[in-house]
Formats: C-alpha cells, structure tokens, sequence
C-alpha cells in the first residue's frame, strides 16, 4: 500500500485543501448570512414605512369622510359612517375620544362612554405627566402593537377646532378650544406581516440556494485546482521514491503545478538515466567479473595441465629411454631368430608355429618401440631442429602423406591457407607430425565420410594461426576434458585401436614451440582445433618443458 496517501488521509484535516475550502465557504457563508440579515432589516423597515405611510394616508382619508357629519354635529351620521367603514374592512378599527378621553363615537360598541388610559402608550406621547399637551408631527402619530396577537398600526388624529366648527350652526365647541378630540384608527397589518414574513423566508431560501452553488463551485474549483494536482503530484514522488523511475506527473492545467510538475519530471528523467546507467554498470561489471572468471579458470586448467603433463613427460622419459635399449634387443634378437629358423628348409609344424610366435614378438615390441619413441618425442627427449618455416608447405606434406587414408574414409579437404604467411621459427618436422596427428584424428573422427577444413591465418600478436576442422562425431565435455593426457584415447580394442599418444605429443610440440592449442567440439556437431605458433618462440622457450 502506498503510505503517502494513507498518511495524508490521516492529515485531511490539516490539508490544504481542507482549509482553503473550509475558510472560503466560511467566508462566503458569513458574507451571505450579513447579506441577508442587511436585507431582511431594510425589507422590514420598508414595509412597515410603507404600512405607515399607508396608515397615514388611510386615516386622512377617513378623517375626511367623518369630517361633514362631525362638523355638522351628526352623531347619527357619524355612527353610520363609522359602522359603515369598518364593516366594509374588517381590518379597520375607528374609536373618536375626546380631550377628557371619553370615548364618543368607536367602531367596539362596549366601548361607548368608557375613558382611554392616558397613560397608555397611544396616548403617552402627548401626555407625559411632567410635559405640557402638545401637538404631535406627523411622523409620531403612528405606532405598531398587536391586539389579540395580531400585528396592528395604530394612527392618532387629533380633532382640531377649525372656523367651520366654531361658527357652526350648532356652536358646539366654542372658538377657545383649540383641540376638540382625537380620531384613533387601528389598522390590522396581518396581509402585510404574512407578505413581509413570505418575502423573508423567500429570501433566506434564496441565500441559502446561494450558499450551497457557492459551496458547490468552491468544491469544484478547489478540487480541480489544488486538490487533484496535488494529489497528482504526491503520488508522483511517492513512486519515485519507492524507485519508480519511469513515474511521471501529467497535470499540466494549473500553470503553478505544471512548472512544479516540469521540475519533478526533469528531477524523475536525471534519476531514471543515473539508475539506468547505475543497471549499465553493474552489469557490465557483472560481465567483467564472469569473463574474468572464466579466463582464470581457464588458467588455472591450464597450469594443472601444464604441470601433469610435465611430470607425466619425465616420466615418460625415463621409462622411454629404460625400455628402449633392451626392446632393441628383444626386437634384434627375435630377427635373428626368426632368420635361423627359416633357413631349415624342412621345418615341421612346430617351426612354423614358433616363427609366427617370433613373428608376433617382433611386431609387438616394434609397436612398443612406437610408442616409445612417441613419449620420447612428447617428452622432447630427441633434438628438435628450429629453421624458418613457411608453414603451409609442412600442411600441404602432412596432407599428402594421409591423402591415401583420406580417400579410403572419403573425407574431402577444404583448404584455404594465407598467401602472406610470414615463415614461422620452428622444427618443421614436429609441427609437420603435429598436423598429421590432428588430421588423422579428423578422418578418424569421419568414419561415413566428411570434409577436412584446414585454415591458415597471420595471428596477433605477431604468430601463425592454423585451424583444422572436421565434420565428424565430435567430443563431449568428459572427453574433451582428457585428450591431451598421454594414453587417453576412446578408440577400442582390436587392430585399429589407438595409442592415446597423439594428442599428447601435439600438445608437447605446441609447448615446445611456446605456442598454445585450443579446442572447439560438441557431440555429432565436428572439432575445431586452433593452433597458435609465435613467429619465434620467447628465448629459453625451446629450452624449458
Ligand atoms: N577430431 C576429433 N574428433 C573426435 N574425437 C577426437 C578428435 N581428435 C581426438 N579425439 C579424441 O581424443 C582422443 C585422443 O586422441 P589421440 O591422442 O590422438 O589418441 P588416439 O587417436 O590414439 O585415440 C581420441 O581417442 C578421441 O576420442
Ligand atoms: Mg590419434
């Protein structure tokens, strides 16, 4: 699981985006909420201006229709009047008191001849206790109370006494009396309150519908803005840093994160090309090691090699140069034997026999002399004769020699010997035995028939290289292994089995010549022997071994 995330999830209370959203719709919030309590206020005052100015209005209007029937002291006509008003608008209620606020003329019947309270708060503003009587402007003759738990505006009109009064007919009021009374009118407000009330929850719902797109658009924008990039971004590097090197950011909107981004993925490209070159590195040191390894293995083959075959060749020798005398002898005297015998001109069955014993005497000990001479040539017992060679006139011997055996396996030779060979030091009748041996080798290896590729090539450092290749049965790792140890040899028993001697002695040769011998086989897949000789050999190299 990725920790980044999970630790962020742990921190989402602490994340940017948690606070840039939180505080903006907070703000919004607040902004909306003042915005409407602003406007609920100033909606509230409006309407009840309105109701006021209305008020106003109304009881002028109703002060005129009263105003004939009070100025001809039709108390009749005015409870007409007054009945007939408020029972046309249930809403409106008409009282008329005088000074001594008696109430004369009101639309509540039970109130005929009872007083107003003076000290009520319609009639307070004129009658404060420690302040004179006093004409109210126009603006405090209204106030709002509810009546039964119903909003109502009440309107204070006084009465004044006008002329038309004072020289009416009637002469009710004398001209001294400057007030004659008081219209109070109460208009219940319900419609208007239940309007003002609909208008403000109207509006609330509004701001709260506000409130939510907004929040909604803060979501969205921050989201797309900062939280996604963010994200993007984090999980970036979270990757990076668990050696994902190939992770990039691809959120280029917001030019910020885009230029951060820029910088993370330059940052990711180095990585990715200093791990690439790090893999680079390890593995060609990886490589190095295994060549390196493989090439001291191979050294240290060799060197055991080198050394059994010394040990092996003094061996060799002092058995080879042991034998070799009274085998000469056994062989000599076996000859003279055999002369002696066959000069009876009658010789029974018994002669005959014990000539062919002679007979297969001296064969064997002729065959031991072989190889005799062969470990004392392994062994470098016999001189060696170094002259300038031109190596591909030893070849073209060596090929004639076993033309005969080539024919008879049916192996065809494929030459290809290099025209500028520079001539090799060397004994050219051990490198000639040594090519025949490696040839012979080949046809035997070709029984049903095959080709004999035999290659010359100038070689660095400064030396002859000479290939020679057959198509035949091959080796596999157990016998590749032994070749070159004298008597090894998987040619059976009977008349051509071999002496294991041939490989033994090319490898002395080879040595001798401070040159080296490499082969290629695998089963049913045909040999490859690689010879190398200096142009010279190291001084001293003749003389070791
Ligand atoms: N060209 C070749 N193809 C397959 N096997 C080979 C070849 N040359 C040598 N060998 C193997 O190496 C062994 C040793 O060879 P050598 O020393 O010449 O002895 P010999 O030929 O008497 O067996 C052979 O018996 C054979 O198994
Ligand atoms: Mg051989």
């Amino acid at each position: 699981m990725n920790p980044q995330p999970a630790a962020m999830r742990r921190w989402r209370s602490r994340s940017l985006t948690f606070r840039l959203t939180g505080t903006l719709i907070i703000a919004l919030a607040l902004l909306l909420a003042l915005t409407a309590v602003v406007q609920v206020g100033l909606q509230e005052r409006c309407a009840r201006e309105a109701a006021r100015i209305n008020g106003l209005a109304m009881s002028e209007t109703l002060y005129g229709a009263l105003h004939t029937a009070m100025l001809n002291n039709d108390r009749e006509g005015l409870h007409a009047s007054v009945r007939n008003i408020t029972e046309h608008d249930p809403d409106v209620r008409l009282r008329i008191f005088n000074k001594e606020g008696n109430i004369v003329f009101s639309s509540e019947p039970r109130e005929l001849g009872t007083k107003v309270d003076m000290r009520s708060e319609a009639c307070f503003k004129c009658h404060q206790a420690d302040r004179p009587i006093s004409k109210l402007p126009p603006g405090d003759r209204t106030r709002s109370f509810e009546v039964g738990g119903k909003p109502a505006m009440g309107v204070i009109l006084p009465i004044d006494n006008e002329p038309a009064c004072s020289n009416a007919s009637c002469h009710a009021h004398p001209a001294s009396k400057r007030l004659l009374g008081v219209l109070d009118v109460t208009l219940f407000v319900t419609q208007l309150e239940r309007a003002r009330r609909q208008t403000t929850l109207l509006m609330l719902g509004a701001t709260g519908g506000v409130l939510l797109l907004v929040v909604g658009v803060v979501l969205f924008v921050v989201r797309n803005s900062v939280h996604r990039p963010i994200t993007a971004l984090t999980h970036t590097l979270a990757a990076l840093g668990m050696g994902d090197y190939s992770a990039r950011y691809e959120n280029g909107e917001i030019s910020e994160f885009a230029y951060l981004g820029n910088s993370v993925n330059k940052m990711a490209q180095a990585l990715e090309r200093a791990n690439a070159e790090l893999v680079g590195w390890a593995q060609t040191l990886e490589h190095r090691v295994e060549e390196k390894t493989a090439e001291l293995r191979q050294a240290q083959e060799q060197m055991v090699r080198v050394e059994r075959m010394a040990s092996l060749g003094k061996l060799a020798a002092v058995v080879a140069h042991e034998i070799n005398n009274p085998l000469a002898s056994v062989v000599t005297y076996s000859k003279v034997l055999m002369r002696r015998w066959a000069t009876r001109a009658k010789a029974g069955d018994e002669t005959k026999e014990n000539l062919q014993i002679l007979e297969a005497i001296a064969s064997e000990s002729t065959r031991c002399g072989e190889i005799v001479s062969n470990l004392l040539l392994f062994a470098r017992r016999t001189g060696s004769r170094m002259e300038p060679t031109d190596i591909n006139q030893v070849i073209d011997r060596a090929l004639f020699l076993i033309k005969h055996k080539m024919d008879l396996a049916q192996a065809r030779p494929d030459l290809s010997l290099a025209a500028d060979l520079p001539p090799v030091m060397c004994d050219p009748a051990q490198i000639e035995q040594a090519v025949l041996a490696l040839c012979i080798n080949a046809v035997e290896a070709m029984p049903n028939g095959g080709r004999l590729i035999v290659r010359t090539t100038v070689a660095d450092p400064s030396g002859v290289r000479i290939v020679i290749e057959d198509t035949g049965v091959g080796m596999d790792e157990d016998v590749r292994k032994h070749i070159f140890e004298p008597f090894f040899t998987t040619k059976g028993e009977g008349e051509g089995r071999g002496l294991g001697l041939g490989l033994a002695v090319v490898y002395g040769i080879v040595q001798r010549h401070n040159g080296t011998i490499d082969v290629a086989s695998e089963p049913g897949q045909g040999t490859r022997f690689t010879l190398f000789l200096p142009l010279a050999p190291a001084p001293g190299g003749e003389a070791s071994g």
